[in-house]
């Protein structure tokens, strides 16, 4: 059985993510989709509620499981044994950092394989910072995050909406 991890911050889950994950489950017989805690970034979502979205949106997808982690990811794919770790790849800018956790990964567990996943043309721009970005500001975010997410991420941001205008 051929499994393997897609990790990320999914702060909140994008089209992008979404489209990564189809893709990458019809790739292997099973697809952990993993939430990874990073103390570096203040999160507008707990990892519950991410994790919550992600298995709300990917309940037809029969070989997704939805987890989370506060590990290191090749500890994860280990434990799952899963031998590969599946990244989305946008723009030459995701290049270098990508690059190096992959080398990074493979120094400390060399039986991992890290596979980067083209992201889909139209999802080429799409990042979870600039979602909650212009949404803050009050623009749709209709064609950036699937329906049931771009509820909760409006309802968080509510009151709090930038904007005002300068004067
Ligand atoms: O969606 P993100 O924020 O780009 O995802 C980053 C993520 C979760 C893939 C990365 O931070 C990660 O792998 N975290 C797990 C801890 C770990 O293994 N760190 C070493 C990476 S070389």
């Amino acid at each position: 059985m051929l499994k393997a991890v897609y990790p990320g911050s999914f702060d909140p889950l994008t089209n992008g993510h979404l489209d990564i994950i189809t893709r990458a489950s019809r790739c292997f017989d099973h697809l952990y989709v993993v939430v990874f805690a990073n103390d570096e970034k203040s999160p507008m979502f707990t990892i519950a509620e991410r994790r919550r979205m992600i298995e709300e949106t990917c309940k037809d997808l029969a070989n997704v499981e939805v987890d989370s982690s506060s590990g290191l990811l090749v500890e994860y794919a280990q434990g799952r044994g899963a031998g590969v770790i599946v990244k989305g790849l946008r723009a030459v800018s995701d290049f270098d950092f990508e690059f190096k956790m992959a080398l990074m990964n493979k120094k400390l567990c060399p039986e991992v394989e890290t596979m980067f996943m083209m992201t889909s043309q139209e999802h080429l721009y799409l990042s979870s910072s600039l979602v909650k970005e212009v949404s803050s500001y009050g623009a749709s975010i209709t064609d950036l995050v699937p329906p049931e997410i771009q509820k909760m991420v409006e309802e968080r941001i509510g009151g709090s909406r930038k904007g005002t205008q300068a004067k």
